[in-house]
């Protein structure tokens, strides 16, 4: 197997990164979530050899870190994407129409809840009400809530998130 310098100088990072948050934090109460938080700040993704990395630093098994990644919709294994796009599909969204979104967005984007883009511009993931009951359905893009979302509303976020495309 070749391994390119560039692989090993990123993973050297990694190291580096994950080493320096978990001695920072290992001693703080129920350290698991801030090292979490802060490594998925720092390197946008938490990777397997992260999970890893953290366990042993803080002395857990690899399937207690991973059963947290995992759990918290927050984090993600995989890197992160430029945007993220959350359709609510809790129940007040979906008496108003939240399934229709889901719907176009497979047909008119060929994008599934859970997936992202093969250009990892745009990332789409469900959530479970985001305080805009009384105007559903309701969307966040990059943490900003959009109210009573329809599909021309849909289209209008998602070409939002191309580059040099404003929204209308
Ligand atoms: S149910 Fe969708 S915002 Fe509350």
């Amino acid at each position: 197997m070749i391994v390119s310098t560039s692989t090993l100088t990123a993973k050297a990072s990694e190291d580096r990164v994950v080493d320096d948050v978990v001695a920072s934090l290992r001693d703080e109460p129920g350290a698991l979530l801030p090292v979490l938080h802060a490594v998925y700040e720092q390197l946008g993704t938490i990777s397997n050899n992260a999970i890893d990395r953290i366990a042993r630093g803080l002395n857990l098994s690899r399937a207690e870190v991973y059963g947290v990644v995992t759990f918290y919709h927050d984090f993600s294994t995989a890197p992160r994407t430029r945007h993220l796009l959350k359709l609510c599909r809790a129940e007040a969204c979906q008496a108003m129409g939240s399934q229709a979104l889901e719907d176009h967005l497979l047909h008119r984007h060929g994008l599934k809840i859970g997936e992202h883009t093969n250009d990892r511009r745009l990332a789409v993931k469900d959530v479970y009400c985001l305080g805009l009951c009384a105007c559903g359905p309701a969307a966040m893009l990059d943490g900003e809530a959009h109210a009573r979302v329809d599909v021309a509303g849909l289209d209008r976020l998602i070409a939002s998130t191309q580059e040099g495309e404003q929204v209308p």
